[in-house]
């Protein structure tokens, strides 16, 4: 028995590489494993780091995911049981929300419900919490729903926001939450949540 995962991405990669090492050193009552890499971006630095793993990665259109089968028959061929977005930027379309319904999940580099919705990633969520002068922040994982950002909440971690904090060192301590978070969060809710 094992559970594949697909970890979805757009940019550099270093929650999925977090996420892959994870379960290659560390032994998984579930046997949990990343098993496909999905990507929008040509030459994203995530696609290297499944070719550096050896695992298979999928270079996803916009046509086909948004207005045609969602890749659902890839995920389903590849025997994908979860899917895991880490840094992806597309909206999850309809169809492949129904065909994991329950069994996606996503982390945003804030406290949801702020700071979240269309256009809020990346470096636009921290000058955002930065500009509103916040004295906290952190990472949300949450199972993926229909809207951006919106579904139920799993998991919360908190950071400072410290004076003179710019976006990118803010991200670089939201970072260090993630990486140290997302694998073990991912691990406890296949655990609890998905059935052998
Ligand atoms: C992460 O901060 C994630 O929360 C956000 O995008 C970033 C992706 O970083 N949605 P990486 O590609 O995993 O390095």
């Amino acid at each position: 028995m094992s559970i594949n995962l697909a970890v979805f991405a757009s940019g550099a990669g270093s929650n999925a590489e977090k996420i892959i090492d994870y379960f290659n050193h560390h032994q998984s009552k579930k046997n949990i494993r990343v098993t496909l890499i999905v990507c929008n971006k040509p030459g994203a630095g995530v696609l290297n780091i499944a070719g550096n793993n050896n695992i298979p990665s999928v270079l996803i259109e916009k046509e086909r995911f948004f207005r045609g089968d969602g890749y659902v028959p890839v995920l389903k061929a590849a025997k994908i049981e979860v899917v895991i977005l880490a840094g992806f930027l597309w909206k999850v379309p309809t169809a492949l929300v129904h065909a994991y319904n329950g069994k996606i999940l996503n982390i945003h580099p804030a406290l949801l419900p702020k700071y979240g919705g269309k256009g809020m990633y990346g470096n636009f969520v921290h000058e955002a919490v930065i500009a509103a002068g916040d004295a906290e922040s952190g990472i949300t994982i949450h199972v993926v729903d229909e809207q951006y950002d919106h579904g139920h909440h799993i998991f919360q971690a908190f950071c400072p926001v410290l004076p003179g904090d710019t976006p990118a060192s803010l991200a670089a301590r939201i970072h260090t939450l993630e990486h140290a978070n997302y694998p073990r969060v991912i691990e406890e809710f296949i655990n609890h949540e998905i059935e052998d």
